[in-house]
């Protein structure tokens, strides 16, 4: 049987532009470079692939600020033959971002795909030393690959820059310059690529079967009091004693609200162990007010049949990458309280 494969549609744009210097990223000309070209400057790119085939070619090279029915056309019929090819998963369009917005539009209104077509752009020209083209392609091909593997809810157009996959619908240029300069109005993005895994915004985490979640509620609703749990903040000159003191007054379980990606201040870290220990049970989560900790691919599931899995990352799924570590979670300290106050709720698996 042929093999599953991931086809990337090169069309030009400023992700294969080439400037005269590196430090040129407005002075550059669009549409310079093959679609070959652009692959071969990410050395793990098959990795990213999900195991289909990568497969490549060049439809037109063009500026996006010269878009036309011509080009439409011939993207619209290439992406029909090979969205109706069984072998076909996913496909990947590289453009130019001047126009990428009625690309996208067009696409998804005119084919409504069932598989995920991603589009994918940059605002440095490929010769840039800040050149975000390979990155956002590289993004691309794994977003192709992770939605195709998620059936119908990763179907459809989507354009994937700067970390953020959004809606092909609703995607705009919103800025000139930035690099982060698309948005999708209204909805924000779908998700975003984070270590090579994509985490879908408000898509829940594994839950289990129906048959679990009847159970999980069912337990949930016998109890007239949820457990004990607290928020405590790491920040800096951090002391222990406010760990130390809840877990004196007997709390059961205690949510840090880490500094950046999840960390704390040695003081309090020994006695959340020392807590840990005892039996009281510790997450950690950032006190960032925009987005949660992000983990090594490595940690980013368990896999397993947990209500939270998705959510949280055990302690032992970072010991690899991270060595000692406190479990994560994977939402605002308020929600992960309120997670764990559930979790404790439950009879122990
Ligand atoms: C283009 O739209 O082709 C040039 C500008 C860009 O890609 O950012």
């Amino acid at each position: 049987m042929a093999e599953a494969k991931i086809v990337i549609l090169g069309t030009g744009g400023t992700i294969a532009g080439q400037a005269s210097s590196q430090g040129e990223g407005v002075g550059y000309k669009a549409a310079q470079i093959s679609i070959e070209g652009l692959l071969q400057a990410i050395p793990d790119l098959q990795a990213q692939a999900g195991g289909c085939v990568l497969e490549a070619a060049q439809l037109a090279q063009i500026d996006s600020k010269d878009m036309d029915w011509a080009v439409w056309r011939t993207l619209l019929r290439s992406l029909a033959e090979l969205l109706a090819d069984a072998c076909t998963r996913a496909v990947v369009v590289t453009h130019g971002t001047d126009t990428l917005e009625e690309t996208a539009w067009l696409l998804q209104a005119v084919l409504q795909p069932a598989k995920p077509v991603v589009l994918t752009c940059a605002m440095r020209p490929a010769t840039a030393l800040q050149a975000d083209g390979p990155q956002n392609l590289r993004d691309a091909v794994a977003a192709a690959a992770q939605a195709g593997g998620a059936g119908i809810a990763g179907a459809g157009v989507w354009v994937m820059a700067a970390g953020a996959l959004h809606p092909g619908l609703s995607v705009q240029k919103a800025h000139p310059y930035r690099l982060d300069a698309l948005r999708s109005y209204e909805s924000g993005p779908s998700a975003y690529m984070e270590e090579g895994v994509l985490r879908w915004v408000g898509r829940p985490a594994g839950t289990g079967s129906a048959e679990s979640a009847d159970k999980r509620l069912a337990q949930w609703l016998s109890r007239d009091a949820l457990p004990w749990v607290e928020i405590v903040t790491s920040g800096a000159a951090q002391s222990a004693r406010a760990v130390q003191a809840l877990v004196a007054a007997g709390v059961q379980g205690l949510v840090v609200a880490g500094t950046g990606n999840a960390t704390v201040h040695a003081q309090m870290l020994d006695a959340l162990l020392e807590a840990r220990k005892a039996g009281v049970r510790v997450w950690c989560s950032t006190r960032c007010p925009e987005g949660v900790p992000v983990l090594p691919a490595s940690a980013a599931s368990t896999g397993c049949e947990h209500w939270l899995d998705g959510w949280l990352v055990p302690a032992e799924a970072q010991a690899e990458a991270v060595g000692e570590a406190l479990a994560v979670i994977k939402l605002p300290p308020a929600k992960a309280r309120l997670a764990m106050m559930l979790d404790l709720a439950l009879p122990p698996a």
